[in-house]
């Protein structure tokens, strides 16, 4: 209650041309249950968002589409953010070149685009966090804790919620989550298969037993 809580959510999209662009499976929903999870417990929340999903009420929802602009409207919101949930699904790369036109079919049977690194915002975020509550997420296919471990660590994190995305009833699209908490003291969370916003109720529980001054 009367915390400021910033939120990401769904997979951004990198332009190709102005029809087509390069996206992923993240639909939004785990991003939304956590704002909802939070407005409900009484956070001034902003939901910096891809998904076309219904704005939750009472959420300060901003819309953007590529991982450039996404950056943007998290570093805006940063400074003044107590707690961070970095939900969103950012692409790693983006198109080189952006085609002002839409790319016609041509002779040849292959087409290459080439693409270029994408900045890291939560790195970023880890990079010149002062006192914010940063919380990353990690999907994966395999090895899942080994690389969870490896973001806390390399992104200054506070906390990491691992999912490994190929399990029944986890990842994208789906309305539940198999999901594990784990801290930078090694400590670990591990919830059974739950509905998204039972995910993100624990996730609350979790942080306010860690936040500093935090009513638990
Ligand atoms: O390294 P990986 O992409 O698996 O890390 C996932 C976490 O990092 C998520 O919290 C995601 O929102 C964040 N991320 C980001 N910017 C990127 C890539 C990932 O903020 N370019």
């Amino acid at each position: 209650n009367g915390k400021r809580v910033l939120v990401t959510a769904g997979g951004t999209r990198e332009a190709i041309d102005p029809v087509r662009y390069i996206g992923n499976r993240s639909s939004g929903k785990m991003g939304y249950a956590i704002a909802e999870a939070a407005v409900a417990r009484g956070a001034a929340v902003t939901l910096v968002s891809t998904a076309a999903l219904p704005s939750p009420a009472g959420v300060n929802v901003v819309k953007v589409e590529s991982a450039e602009e996404m950056r943007q409207a998290v570093l805006a919101a940063y400074d003044a953010a107590d707690i961070v949930v970095k939900a969103a699904a950012v692409a790693d790369y983006r198109p080189t070149i952006v085609a002002d036109k839409k790319i016609k079919k041509a002779a040849e049977d292959s087409l290459t685009i080439v693409l270029q690194r994408n900045p890291d915002i939560l790195q970023e975020l880890g990079s010149r966090k002062k006192s914010q509550f940063l919380v990353g997420f990690a999907a994966e296919t395999h090895d899942l804790e080994a690389y969870a471990k490896e973001k806390i660590a390399k992104k200054n994190l506070d906390m990491i919620v691992a999912n490994d995305v190929t399990a029944a009833g986890a990842g994208f699209g789906t309305e539940t989550n198999i999901v594990k908490f784990l801290f930078p003291d090694g400590s670990k969370t591990e919830l059974s298969c739950l509905p998204k916003r039972a995910v993100a109720d624990k996730l609350f529980d979790a942080v306010l037993q860690r936040l500093p001054g935090a009513a638990k």
